[in-house]
């Protein structure tokens, strides 16, 4: 059987025990995989919600009607403590990009879990000999700053960008996701009628934050020239994904990033 949950996410059940899942699944929609039988997951996710919101510990992984207890990982299949077993399309958003449980990535943790913990002064050479391979492979980094989350990364980018340039505004697409934090967390999947004005996520969200980042439609050049036409001599920075893949695969049109990279240039701009 296969469920189509919307044009870019789907859910294959090729049978009582083997699932394949997408991107859909884990933005709590409610797909096909609850129609299978599962015990322990619904009942370990009711106890869970009762300590922790949801059930989960980011929202992204909530699922619906409850959660999905999962138990183990190898390679391209994860399975959950139901004995069913899914085809992993997500591999965590994108880093586990040789398979789940690579013998090589583990020998790795395993290795250095049993010489270092966790340090609150001063680093270790395999900090540094990482950036380094990061510097030599990624023409841009010219140097690294590791961070526990993508948000801690983006926050971190924008308040760098707003001192270098001494100017305050920030730009992101609509449907782009670069965090949960107020700078960003705007009109990252806006119902349909919120469609075209910043929608901040949450409530709470300060609107002093929300009116220093300007939200434009992803892929409209002509928008884009206008806004930072307007804009330039406020705007510290552009932020956005190469492609937009929060919102399913949305690819940019060709010379999008391009157009991009030439204007902030041009103005001054990160
Ligand atoms: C480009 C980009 N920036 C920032 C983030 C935020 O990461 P996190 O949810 O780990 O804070 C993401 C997550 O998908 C991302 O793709």
């Amino acid at each position: 059987m296969e469920l189509f949950l919307s044009s870019v996410d789907r859910i294959v059940i090729l049978s009582d025990t083997e699932i394949c899942i997408s991107a859909g699944l884990l933005r709590g929609e409610r797909g096909a995989w609850w129609m299978v039988p599962q015990k322990k997951s619904e009942i370990l996710s009711e106890k869970a919600r009762s300590v922790t919101v949801g059930g989960v510990h980011d929202e992204l992984r909530y699922t619906d009607p409850y959660t999905l207890f999962l138990k183990r990982a190898k390679g391209s299949k994860i399975y959950d403590i139901d004995g069913k077993a899914y085809t992993d399309f997500l591999l965590g958003y994108g880093p586990l990009v040789l398979g789940h449980c690579h013998p090589k990535v583990v020998q790795a943790v395993k290795r250095a879990a049993a010489i270092s913990d966790l340090w609150g002064i001063g680093t270790t050479e395999f900090e540094y000999k990482l950036a380094e391979k990061i510097t030599q492979h990624v023409p841009s980094a010219e140097k690294v700053r590791f961070c526990n989350a993508g948000s801690h990364a983006t926050f971190h980018a924008i308040r760098l960008a707003r001192a270098f340039t001494g100017k305050k505004k920030i730009l992101k697409f609509e449907g782009g996701y670069p965090g949960w934090h107020d700078y960003v967390d705007i009109s990252v999947m806006p119902p349909l009628d919120k469609v075209g004005t910043p929608w901040p996520v949450s409530a709470r969200i300060l609107p002093e934050g929300v009116a220093q980042t300007i939200v434009l439609p992803w892929n409209d050049v002509a928008t884009l020239e206008r806004a930072v036409s307007q804009y330039k001599d406020e705007l510290a920075a552009i932020i956005t994904e190469l492609i937009l893949h929060n919102i399913g695969v949305v690819m940019p049109k060709e010379g999008f990033l391009h157009t991009i990279r030439e204007l902030t240039e041009r103005h001054g701009i990160i």
